[in-house]
Parts: C-alpha cells; sequence; structure tokens
C-alpha cells in the first residue's frame, strides 16, 4: 500500500485490485484505550484490523506485592503511565493524532477510579484534536477480539471468563447480545488469584511474578488432580449460571487442614500445594465446560445458532488458560460447534481489543460521539439482554461427558 496523501481524519492509499488496476481507498485509523482494572493499555488500528502501534503497561507485580489490587493504588498507576502509553502506541504506528478517525475508550464495567483516569485522558484528547469518542464496554470488546483475527459470522456463542467476569451470551450483532448465564458471585480468574494467594504462591520461584491463574495452570501440570476432591458448583441447577464462591470455601478448608497437618506456617508453601492446583483447575474447567455444554443445547433447542459452521468464542484471561480450552474442546466435538480462542496475549486486556471494537462500531456507524458530548464510566454494566430466567425455565440436563485431559 503507497501513502499518497493526507485526507484530515484518514489516509488516502493507492491499492492494486486482484486484476492489477491501481484504485484508491480511504483508510481509517482508530486509537483505542483501556484502563478498566489493571492494565495500562493503548493501540492504533486500520480498519482492516491491521495492528499500527500498540504499548501496554501492566501494574500485576505491583498487585502481586500488595497481595490484591487496591483500587487507589490502581488509579495511581493509570495516572502515571497513561500519556506514555498513548504516545508510545502513537508514534510506534507513525499516526498523527490529525490522522485518527476517532478513539475508543472503555467506560463500562471496571474499577471507577481506573475508568475515570482513561476517560478523563481520552476527553481531554478528543477535544483537544477535535476527534469522534467511541465509548466501549469491555466486555463487548473480549467478545469481539475474535472477529480481528478470524471472520467469525454473527450469531456466534462466546464465553468470556476473566478476573472480574464469568458469563455466557449469544452475539447475534456487535452491539446486540442475549446474556445466557453468569456469575452469581465471584469470578473465575478472582477465585483462581485468591486461593494462589492463599496457597502463597508467589513465594514459589516458579511463580513469583505470575497472575494466580497462571501460577495455577503452571503447577497443575506436575499435579495429581485425584488426591483431592472438590465439588463441582451448582450440580442441581440446570441453568447456565456460574458460582465460585462456595468451590474457594471447599479449597479453603482443605489448604487449612492440610496446614495443621504439616504444621505449616502462614507464607510457607504446602508440600502437596501441585495437587491442589490440579484439583482446583480441573473443577474450575469442569464447571466452566458444564454450563458451556448446557448454553449449546439451550441454543440449539431454540435455533439460535447457524446450521453451518456454529462456533464458540472463548476469551477474557481465563481463556489463556490450556487444560480449560482442552477441556471446551470436548465439549464443543460432543456438540459440532467449531472452538476459537484467540491468543493469550489478546485474551488478557490490551488496547488493541478496544481500538477493534472501536473499528466495528466505525464500520456500522453505532455509538460514535462527538468530541463535546458528555460521558460518564459505569463501574457495573450488565452485557446484553440477560434472558437467564429462560435458560434456567428451559432447565435442560445435560448428557453425561468424560472430560479427561492429558497435561
Ligand atoms: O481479562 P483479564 O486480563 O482482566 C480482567 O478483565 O479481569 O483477566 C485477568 C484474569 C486474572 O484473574 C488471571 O489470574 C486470569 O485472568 N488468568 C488465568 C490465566 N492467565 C490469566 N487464569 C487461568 N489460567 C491462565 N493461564
Ligand atoms: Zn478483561
Amino acid at each position: 500500500m503507497l501513502p499518497c496523501a493526507l485526507n484530515g481524519a484518514a489516509r488516502c492509499c493507492m491499492e492494486r485490485s486482484a486484476s492489477g488496476r491501481a484504485f484508491s481507498t480511504v483508510r481509517r485509523f482508530v486509537l483505542g484505550i483501556e484502563t478498566s482494572c489493571d492494565e495500562t493499555g493503548a493501540a492504533v488500528l486500520d480498519d482492516t484490523g491491521a495492528i499500527l502501534g500498540e504499548s501496554l503497561h501492566s501494574q500485576k507485580q505491583t498487585h502481586l506485592d500488595a497481595g490484591g489490587i487496591i483500587p487507589p493504588v490502581a488509579q495511581q498507576l493509570h495516572r502515571e503511565n497513561i500519556s506514555r502509553v498513548v504516545q508510545e502506541a502513537l508514534d510506534r504506528s507513525g499516526i498523527e493524532p490529525s490522522e485518527l478517525t476517532a478513539v475508543a475508550t472503555t467506560v463500562k464495567p471496571g474499577l471507577a477510579l481506573s475508568l475515570g483516569i482513561g476517560l478523563d485522558f481520552s476527553r481531554k484528547f478528543v477535544r483537544l484534536h477535535e476527534k469522534p469518542f467511541i465509548p466501549i464496554h469491555h466486555m463487548e470488546a473480549h467478545a469481539l477480539t475474535v472477529r480481528m483475527l478470524h471472520p467469525v459470522d454473527f450469531p456466534f456463542l462466546v464465553l468470556l471468563v476473566s478476573g472480574g467476569h464469568s458469563l455466557l451470551a449469544l452475539a447475534k450483532g456487535i452491539d446486540e447480545f442475549l446474556l445466557l448465564g453468569q456469575t452469581l458471585d465471584a469470578a473465575a480468574g478472582d477465585t483462581l488469584d485468591k486461593i494462589a494467594r492463599r496457597l502463597s504462591l508467589r513465594n514459589h520461584p516458579e511463580c513469583s511474578s505470575l497472575s494466580g491463574g497462571q501460577a495455577i495452570e503452571l503447577l497443575a501440570k506436575e499435579g495429581d488432580r485425584l488426591a483431592f476432591h472438590f465439588k463441582s458448583p451448582m450440580g442441581q441447577l440446570y441453568d447456565c449460571n456460574f458460582s465460585f464462591a462456595g468451590l474457594r470455601n471447599q479449597v479453603t478448608l482443605a489448604i487449612s487442614k492440610k496446614e495443621r497437618e504439616e504444621g505449616v506456617e502462614k507464607g510457607q508453601l504446602l508440600s502437596c500445594v501441585k495437587d491442589i492446583a490440579a484439583a482446583l483447575q480441573h473443577t474450575v474447567a469442569s464447571h466452566i465446560a458444564k454450563r458451556t455444554h448446557r448454553a449449546i443445547l439451550f441454543c440449539k433447542s431454540k435455533g439460535l445458532l447457524p446450521q453451518h459452521n456454529p462456533t464458540l468464542v472463548v476469551s477474557g484471561g481465563v481463556a489463556s488458560n490450556e487444560y480449560i480450552r482442552q477441556t471446551l474442546k470436548i465439549v464443543t466435538d460432543a456438540t459440532g460447534l467449531h472452538l476459537l480462542c484467540p491468543p493469550s496475549k489478546f485474551c488478557t486486556d490490551n488496547g488493541v481489543m478496544i481500538a477493534w471494537n472501536g473499528i466495528e462500531r466505525l464500520k456500522q456507524g453505532k455509538g460514535i460521539m462527538s468530541h463535546s458530548e458528555e460521558v460518564n464510566y459505569e463501574p457495573k454494566a450488565p452485557l446484553g439482554l440477560d434472558i437467564t430466567s429462560e435458560v434456567k425455565d428451559a432447565a435442560i440436563k445435560i448428557p453425561p461427558l468424560k472430560l479427561r485431559i492429558n497435561s
């Protein structure tokens, strides 16, 4: 592609068609900004989904050292890093602010103090450069990331499992979702993070810089999942909701018992830490797989999925977990669905997914605001139309499936 002229918010390029004839196209560029939790991310994408420049500052180590995310600390770190991160993404892309078509920023859901920093920065930026603003729903962005990488048509089923959310939804369009199930208490990632902390995995030589979920996955590889038995949550409830609080309780009790038996002090590692990780990971995977299996059967029974190439998309930080992916593959193989998971770096929070969501909205002319319009952040924001009670009323029983993974 040969840049030939600058055209305000877009760049005009000469391209060649399949027949070799030259024609001009107008490229559009979106700057995406993410600050909803503990990653300060920015990226510039063009409307084909090409990543022109990106930058990410992770607060993970600070929060690991502090024993959890402290919102004012997260806010301060976003404040200290946002200008640099956005500038780096712009510099790497070679795109000037004047060439941007729009700026897309996460405004919901997330930590209020963190969302506020991204939104304030973005509103000043769009006013200064007189650019349209596209407010982004963080979970919508996780759900759509896959379309940047694969040509996935709507409708598709999406499972989003992250530090803050666990949900199943039918994606009918870029801004049209049917919510089939969600967590009633904690999210999968948050549960893994808290149990990893309870196990003092930060003091494990191989886990000191890993998130809780990553540490559990690593240790589980060498653990015996049958050494502990944790009951899979909500076995008697035939809906697609999730619950992880009871599982956390079961695991915490087992840890306390082992600590007493081994005479282990606070901060020390149990000898059976790998077995606990393996049993926990299996129970989380099996809970997620069963709810997803039911969601697939529900969608099929209502004719909500296409006949041709019905697809399950899995994203969010916990979707990086290979064991969980393999468990879900067993479910999709048994039900005839195609399983798509973006690579790990696009499953966890980043600016790219926000910029892509901006591109999707720009292409369809949806949710684009002028630089002077008032926008507020929303710490809590549901995704789509909630039909969880309809799913519950359908009370679909899932056939038994052997979830046996060779790790
Ligand atoms: O999507 P994400 O980056 O942030 C939120 O929106 O919450 O997800 C972060 C979560 C953390 O709870 C982390 O422990 C979990 O994703 N996670 C994993 C893995 N990598 C990150 N959980 C299980 N296995 C992994 N490999
Ligand atoms: Zn996320």
